[in-house]
């Protein structure tokens, strides 16, 4: 398996829980890693790179101190780093990762460039989020550890390549850790992630209908009764395509099947009412009929597990030529 030790040693599941703009925040993170699987942050959560400094002080002393059920460290946890010139904060916020030696850094939206090596200078490990196939080559070329392909219906600014066909296609020339990421809900769909050639899962909307979630209550709500019927995708509220829930669409008074067209790239709202993206239109992606309830991570997390485990003893058992 060709997940660094790093993190293969310390994982109860062979799981990400992704990084989401304003909806992941240190105690998501926390409740995360001491589960046992990896969680994650974005940087630009804090609202300045002080407070990220502050946040990965905490968040590493607290994840030093021994899990509460005593069975097994807190796993590593990672940040999410937009490498884009629209992050002005992108040199200050790298130092202060590195300062606190950040155990994977997890770069999207640009070119990974420097963070690569200096994230290496550590010994931490470097992911990079694509939805091209393009991407994924110039991500390998720049010596990432790990590529994370976002596909279709993954929440967010989700990608638009089938998984079945973005796995396969970067496994034709990438033996390295990959991570699929879009829609997964179960832990039957993190075994069938790992069954087509990823090695770790990456989930983020089920997260969002957590206890610790620190999202409000009614977006909770909306995911435990909406369904992939009701994800929109659209470019119009950031100039990137993404998947929203559309009754919160409709609480703006946007009709979502006859959204108006972007009026520019990054200019999506302009004109159409006072409300803000990720605040008042909320994100999600097509796997959201999956989630039923809103219980505490370890409880997530501890299903996952039995879903998996369960889904990996019905596999072994499939009688040969079942289907025939
Ligand atoms: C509310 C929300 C906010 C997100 N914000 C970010 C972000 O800031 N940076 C990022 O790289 N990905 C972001 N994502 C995408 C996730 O990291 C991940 O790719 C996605 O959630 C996986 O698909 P899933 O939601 O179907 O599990 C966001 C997703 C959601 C649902």
């Amino acid at each position: 398996m060709p997940v660094p030790l790093s993190l293969s040693t310390r994982l109860r599941l062979p799981l990400i829980g992704a990084p989401m703009f304003l909806a992941s925040t240190p105690g998501l993170v926390a409740a995360q890693c001491q589960a046992g699987i990896v969680g994650a942050m974005p940087a630009m959560n804090a609202r300045s790179t002080d407070v990220l400094d502050d946040w990965l002080a905490e968040l590493v002393a607290l994840l030093a101190q021994p899990v509460r059920d005593g069975a097994r460290p807190a796993a590593p946890f990672a940040v999410n780093q937009i490498v884009s010139r629209t992050n002005k904060r992108q040199d200050q916020d790298l130092a202060i990762l590195v300062k606190h030696r950040v155990p994977v850094v997890i770069t999207s939206v640009g070119a990974p460039g420097d963070v690569v090596a200096a994230v290496h200078s550590y010994g931490g490990l470097v992911f990079h989020d694509v939805v091209s196939v393009r991407h994924a080559e110039k991500a390998v070329a720049a010596g990432v550890d790990g590529i994370v392909a976002v596909c279709a219906g993954a929440g967010g600014h989700g990608g638009t390549l089938n998984p079945f066909a973005f796995v396969s296609e970067i496994r034709r020339f990438y033996s390295g850790t990959l991570l699929l990421a879009g829609t997964l809900t179960s832990g039957k769909d993190l075994l069938a992630a790992r069954v087509m050639g990823a090695d770790l899962g990456y989930i983020g909307t089920r997260f969002l209908a957590s206890e610790e979630c620190e999202i409000a209550r009614g977006y909770k709500q909306m995911l435990v009764t909406s369904n992939a019927d009701e994800i929109v995708n659209t470019a119009l509220f950031s100039g990137l395509r993404g998947n929203y829930l559309a009754p919160s669409i409709v609480r703006t008074g946007l009709d979502p099947d006859n959204l108006p067209l972007p009026l520019r790239p990054g200019v999506g709202t302009g004109g159409h009412g006072e409300f803000k993206l990720w605040k008042d239109i909320w994100a999600a992606g097509q796997g959201v009929g999956g989630i039923t309830d809103i219980p505490s991570v370890a409880e997530i997390v501890a299903r996952l597990e039995k879903e998996y485990q369960s889904a990996l003893g019905q596999f072994a058992e499939l009688p040969e030529c079942a289907w025939s």
